[in-house]
């Protein structure tokens, strides 16, 4: 078993991952700024996960600080932490590429001195160009367009830079479809700032009467319902992915690119339908204008993350959107909480 640095670990993917972490008897270490996150949850994967990780409230590029938050033992690192809303990159294009590329910059250069080269990524889809085509494989064609995808994409140059400068390095590279869902408990779960940016925790703020309807962006795309099919994948298929991630990281040496997706994807109309029918409750909503750079249709060959990872998703769209309701209705406002513990950010 080993100890695991998560930044970012109080955010959705990260806090999902830290019980399943716990779980498996790894320690865990969470260093986060809170920036987008509660210190509730904290408490919540404890109870959840009946061990406690243990948290340090900084920002990841505070070199002295993940100097010595490094020296607690870590093993190898989970690197979630950075900003992720792609609208809002478009509009702070330096905040996204300063939080996004300094955090990996100094951590890694903290890790080398340390001499801890295990790194899980957390990258994204969105590197790839669209419209792809699908399923997706790890090697189609790369080009993004936002800011947010762009810091993904030269974070992974500069990983398996760093990884061909010093073959002791192993690092993955963990390329997500669309995570949705919560923790069966209902006790974690997304809990966005403002007006949700994606689909699913737009549907459940409409089922719990926080907004009145739903708008889908475009209802002429070349699919079969005219509406975008993504790929949306279970938050705990994500966390488990991870385990198996750090698990691979522990063993192997080198990078290694993969993508997290079910290999299924789901149409904007079915994932309404699904969850009317899953959960009971109608979800109104209107038709609007297609948003930019939305492409039709995305959905990932998973078969490498089988093959490096002996990890395939076992969650379909009716658990994700059962889950994701959960959560909703037993934290109708998300967490809920005043910013006192936030480290205000430098950026
Ligand atoms: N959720 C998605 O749809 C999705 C898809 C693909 C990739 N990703 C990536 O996965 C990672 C986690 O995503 P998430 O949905 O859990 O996001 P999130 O915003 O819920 O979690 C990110 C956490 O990082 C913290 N953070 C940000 N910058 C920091 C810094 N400099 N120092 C310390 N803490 C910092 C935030 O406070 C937050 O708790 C992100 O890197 C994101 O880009 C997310």
């Amino acid at each position: 078993m080993a100890k695991i640095l998560v930044t970012g670990g109080a955010g959705f993917i990260g806090s999902h991952t830290c019980v399943e972490l716990l779980g498996h008897g790894h320690d865990v270490v969470i260093l986060d700024h809170l920036g987008n996150s509660s210190r509730v949850v904290l408490d919540r994967i404890s109870e959840i996960a009946g061990k406690k990780p243990d948290f340090v409230l900084g920002d990841v590029r505070d070199r002295d600080l993940v100097r010595d938050t490094l020296a607690a033992g870590i093993d190898a690192v989970i690197h979630f932490a950075g900003w992720k809303a792609v609208g809002e990159s478009v509009e702070q294009p330096l905040r996204y590429y300063t939080n996004n590329l300094d955090s990996t910059l100094v951590l890694c250069g903290e890790m080398e001195r340390a001499g801890i080269r295990r790194l899980v990524f957390s990258s994204s889809a969105t590197v790839y160009r669209s419209p792809a085509e699908v399923p997706v494989g790890e090697g189609a064609p790369l080009w993004c367009d936002s800011p947010y995808g762009w810091t993904k994409f030269m974070n992974e140059r500069i990983l398996s830079d760093l990884a061909v400068s010093e073959p002791s390095w192993s690092i993955l590279l963990l390329r997500y479809f669309n995570p949705v869902g919560a923790h069966p408990s209902g006790r974690i779960g997304e809990d966005p700032a403002g007006i949700p940016n994606n689909l699913v925790p737009y549907i459940t703020q409409v089922a719990v009467g926080r907004r009145e309807f739903l708008t889908v962006n475009g209802n002429d795309y070349p699919t079969p319902d005219g509406t975008c099919i993504r790929d949306y994948i279970h938050v705990q298929d994500l966390a488990s992915g991870h385990v198996a991630a750090i698990d691979y990281c522990l063993k192997h040496q080198g990078v290694e690119t993969v993508n997290l997706g079910t290999g299924t994807g789901s149409s904007v109309m079915e994932m309404i339908q699904a969850f009317e029918q899953v959960n009971g409750i109608r979800i109104p909503f209107r038709i609007g204008p297609r948003r930019p750079g939305d492409a039709p249709m995305s959905f990932a060959d998973p078969s490498r993350a089988a093959a490096v990872l002996g990890w395939r998703a076992r969650y379909g769209i009716r658990d994700m959107l059962r889950d994701a309701w959960h959560w909703q209705q037993a934290n109708p406002t998300g967490y809920q909480q005043p910013d006192i513990d936030r480290v205000p950010s430098a950026d």
